[in-house]
Order: C-alpha cells, then structure tokens, then sequence
C-alpha cells in the first residue's frame, strides 16, 4: 500500500555564533518555495541571485519567482574562485545601485557559495547572505559555518572573511543532476563526520550505501540533515577554529598534502580527504590508539563507494613534507586529529614525521 501523499519532512537545524544566529532548513522541493523562506528569515527585498552559467541552465527556472533582477552569472570552476570574479559581483551590484537593503542568494556549488559569500561579506560592509547549495559538498560543508572567500594565485583560500548567512536552504534535489564524481566526493565528507562525531551515520552509510548513491530523497535529506547537526554543533561551540572546530579537520592534513602535491588538478576534494582520513587511521592504528577493526570498516565502505584516483605514483617523503607546509599548523606545532573508535577523535601535537611517512606509505603512496 502506498502511504498518502504528506508534505515532505522539513528539518530544521539551529546554528548558534556570537555574531547571529540562524537556521539550516532542509526540504526536498525547498528551492522551489524561497520566497516564503526569505521572508521568514527578514530577508531585504532587494534579492539578487547569484550562480554560475552551467547550475542556472539546469536549476534556475526554480528560482524565477524570488527576485525580478536578472541573475549575476559568474563563471564556475576553482581557477575562477579568485578575486576578479568578486569584482564582477562588485561592478553587478553597482550598477544595478543595490544598497544596504539587498540579499545576496549564492545558488551553487562550494565555488559560487565562497566567492558570492565573500562578495556579501564586503559590500557595502556586508549585506546579507542566503545560501541555497547545490552539490552534496556544499550542502554538507561549505555552505555553513560561516567562512567565505577566494584564492589567490599563490595560495587556495587565502583571501577571506567569516560572514554568517541568514540562512542556508537545502533541497536534496538539486542533487539529482550532479556528476556522480561529484556526488562521492561529496559523500566522504559524510564519511568524515560519521568518524568524527557519528557511528550511527557511519553505519547508516555502510548498510544503506547502494540506496544513497541511487540519491533517493528522503535518505539524501536524513543524512544531510545528520552532517549538518554535526557541522552545526561544532561551529556554534567554536566560531573561529580553535578547539571543537579542528575534528572537521579530520583527513584534511594528509588530503591537503595530496591536492597540493597534485597541483590540485587530480583530485577532487573530497577524494583526497578519503586517503586523508585512511592515513590518519593507519597512523592511529600504528600507535595503538585505534583498533585496527575500524580501520579496516572505514576501508572497506571506501572502496566500496567506488575507485579513488591512484596515489602509487606519488612519493610519501614528497607527501609529509607538504603537510608540514598545511597552513593548520599553529605556532610551529601540527595539530593532528586522530580517530580514537569510529565516532571519536583526539587531537594530537606530537606526530611525527617518521610516524606520518609510515602511514602515508600504508596508503599506497611510494616509499
Ligand atoms: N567555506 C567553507 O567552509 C568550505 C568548506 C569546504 C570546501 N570549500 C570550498 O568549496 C569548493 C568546492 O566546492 P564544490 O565541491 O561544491 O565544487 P564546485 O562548486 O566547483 O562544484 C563542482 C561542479 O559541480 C557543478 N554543479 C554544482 N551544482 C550542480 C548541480 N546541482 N547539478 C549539476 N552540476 C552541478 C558545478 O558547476 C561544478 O562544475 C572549494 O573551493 C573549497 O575550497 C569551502
Ligand atoms: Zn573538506
């Protein structure tokens, strides 16, 4: 018997900072009622939309009703993360005299939501921000917590501001037309808040892993809902990444090393962080800190979710000495998270580089 039709579940996740407060809402279909959602979240009338060419082509008659200003389209892709892409956001709003009575509503993926977030961040002193994601990545991760900004040609990220939005709305079926590259790549990140925060999302991902790659929209809204408490609970107790915040860094220090050895072309991010966290797990395990039975279950949902770029060609010596260069080490000192069981993690300042060639060698890469 089919159950009759009820209004899909809407989740509603608080974020708590010292410089507002706000509300994660997700719904599948919510991109279709923005309106609504705008009003509710006090959101200036002035709206402007921005997003890039390919995610308005397949998703953008969703948001025809929000706003009668033409869309600020900017081109897609991390080379166009940079600060020429906020000017043309600049010169757009300019020219179309917006004032401090605007919204700025980022429709896109990691790269639109950082590079429209800063552009919010800084007009005018900052107006606000609305961020409707549309990969899984920016659903789970990007999108909340507050942090935007651009590369610079000498470095990713280093050009930046923290700028909470108003609100962030998720709607799981923007997913359904992602390149399923993108779709797992996104996935780790959930992998990582269940090492880090969540063995039920862990084992949720192991036993329902073949209904979660068929995208089917309830599951997807579950376990985004799930990353996003995590992400959430972690960025309201620490707005600016001292303490609590470092567990998201989990699988970042080895991952970051590989997208920079790579010149961040073989990897997607996401990719990088599943070997990330594969070798902070070896590392655990070598020090006896993790039972080699978690490793082996993180392992094995890894390589179950489908074939990882290969990392034999690269040189671990080469690997260690870029995570030495992460910019995550405070004051000389590598902040290192390491899974204790799956669900929980320590942080720890006394790794090692003999130690992290070891486990990066575990991984696969060259000795
Ligand atoms: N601000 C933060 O806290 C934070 C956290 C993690 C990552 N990031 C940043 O996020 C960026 C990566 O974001 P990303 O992984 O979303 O990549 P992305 O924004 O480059 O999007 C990936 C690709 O997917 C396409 N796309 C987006 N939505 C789509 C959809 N619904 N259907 C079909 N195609 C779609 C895009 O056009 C793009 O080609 C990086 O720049 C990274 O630094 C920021
Ligand atoms: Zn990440």
């Amino acid at each position: 018997m089919t159950a009759p039709s009820a209004a899909p579940p809407h989740q509603r996740i608080p974020v708590h900072t010292p410089s507002g407060d706000y509300q994660i809402e997700i719904a599948t279909g919510i991109s279709n009622r923005l309106p609504a959602l705008l009003e509710s979240a006090r959101a200036p009338a002035r709206r402007f939309l921005i997003s890039s060419p390919p995610i308005w082509k397949l998703h953008g008659e969703r948001f025809q009703t929000l706003t009668s200003e033409p869309p600020i389209l900017i081109p897609d892709g991390e080379r166009h993360k940079r600060v020429a892409t906020v000017g043309r956001i600049y010169d757009a709003l300019v020219r179309a005299a917006a004032d401090r009575a605007t919204t700025i509503v980022a429709v896109g993926g990691g790269v639109v939501g950082d590079t429209a977030g800063f552009a919010a961040a800084t007009f005018l002193r900052g107006v606000p921000l609305v961020q409707v994601p549309t990969t899984l990545l920016a659903q789970v991760d990007s999108a909340i917590g507050g942090k935007v900004g651009v590369n610079h040609p000498l470095g990713k990220n280093l050009i930046g501001a923290f700028h909470q939005p108003l609100a962030v709305a998720i709607d799981p079926d923007l997913l359904a037309t992602l390149p399923r590259r993108e779709f797992r790549a996104g996935l780790y990140e959930v992998v990582k808040y269940g090492m880090i925060a969540s063995r039920g999302l862990f084992d949720r991902l192991t036993s329902d892993l073949a209904a979660v790659f068929k995208r089917e929209p309830a599951l997807l809204a579950d376990v985004i809902g799930e990353s996003c408490r995590i992400k959430a609970a972690v960025v309201s107790a620490d707005e600016r990444e001292s303490g609590p915040r470092r567990a998201l860094n989990f699988g970042h220090t080895m991952g970051h090393a590989l997208e920079s050895l790579t010149q961040y072309k073989r990897f997607r991010h996401g990719e990088a962080v599943a070997y990330g966290m594969l070798a902070a797990c070896e590392l655990a395990v070598a020090r006896g800190a993790l039972d080699p039975s978690a490793r082996d279950a993180l392992r094995e949902l890894i390589t179950r979710m489908g074939p990882l770029p290969a990392v034999a060609d690269l040189s671990a010596a080469e690997a260690v000495e870029a995570a030495g260069r992460d910019k995550k080490i405070v004051g000389g000192t590598l902040h290192f998270v390491l899974p204790t069981a799956i669900g929980t993690t320590t942080t720890v300042t006394d790794v090692t580089s003999e130690e992290l060639l070891r486990a990066t060698e575990a991984i696969g890469l060259k000795g």
